[in-house]
């Protein structure tokens, strides 16, 4: 009888399959405080109309094959001189496009804050991570008016073709200002508004000056810029504080 049950055990175990079990997407953060009023979104800022946040729907674009040629993405991820170790925010992430590259440079001791509104963008970049074994990538579900990040935690957070979508952008500016680290960075890549031979519709791009018009007020100081991309402003904003706001000396480069 013994020896029946310990065939049988070992002819379970043989049968057993030898693959490692599939990889389990990473949680992501949903739990969205639903009891915070959220304003009826704005139409226009600051004279700029404020565009439509990009539907899931769309998320191929955002991986086309052509992305590289036509954007320079690799140039524009090397410009941000991201270090290991840090902290940053994919802030908007869609379906991951840049969070997996950003993952890749912070390192195992740094960690990813992916942020966006849509759960179905969260969704599709957990499967890309799982995919991928990417471990340092936290996905966040954000609401038009908070991104649910750390305070004072984050070395560098970047958007990329998205602050023109926010429908709130003065809630959203005053969380990423409490969110950022001391010497933080706040990264807009925005389309040109200023070259017609941009071929994005008007509403998706911005110009530099509207940019600094709406940042500026809001507690930002443009620290640098960088201006090789093909079709995209790449702005790095530092966080002011009181006194600079007020008005203490002008430090920013020109336009
Ligand atoms: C045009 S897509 C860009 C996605 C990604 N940054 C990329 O370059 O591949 C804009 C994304 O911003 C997100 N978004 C819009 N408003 C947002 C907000 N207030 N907070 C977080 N994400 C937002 C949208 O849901 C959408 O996924």
């Amino acid at each position: 009888m013994a020896a029946r049950v310990l065939s049988l055990l070992v002819a379970m175990l043989l049968a057993a399959p030898l693959s490692a079990a599939p990889p389990t997407a990473p949680v992501v953060d949903l739990d969205v405080d639903r009891s915070i009023p959220i304003p009826p979104p704005a139409t226009h800022h600051m004279g700029r109309e404020i565009a439509q946040t990009m539907h899931y729907t769309g998320a191929p674009w955002l991986v086309r094959e052509s992305r590289q040629r036509e954007e320079d993405c690799r140039m524009l991820i090397q410009a941000l001189d991201i270090r290991p170790g840090q902290v940053v925010c994919d802030m908007g992430c869609g379906n991951g496009f840049y969070t997996l590259e950003l993952a890749r440079r912070v390192g195992p001791r740094g960690l990813v804050y992916a942020v966006d509104v849509q759960p179905e963008m969260l969704h599709m970049l957990a499967e890309r991570l799982a995919r991928e074994g990417v471990r340092n990538v936290r996905p966040v579900l954000g609401t038009p008016i908070d991104p649910r990040l750390p305070l004072a935690a984050v070395d560098l957070v970047l958007c990329v073709d998205v602050y023109h979508e926010f429908s709130h952008p003065e809630a959203m500016l005053a969380r990423i200002h409490e969110s950022l680290a001391p010497d933080g960075l706040l990264v807009l890549a925005e389309f040109r508004g200023e070259d017609p031979a941009v071929p994005i519709k008007p509403l998706h791009k911005m110009t530099k000056a509207q940019v600094r018009a709406e940042l500026e007020p809001a507690g930002y100081r443009l620290e640098r810029q960088f201006d090789r991309l093909p079709w995209q402003h790449l702005l790095f904003f530092k966080a002011t504080n009181g006194a600079e706001r007020a008005g203490e000396g002008d430090k920013t480069p020109g336009p």
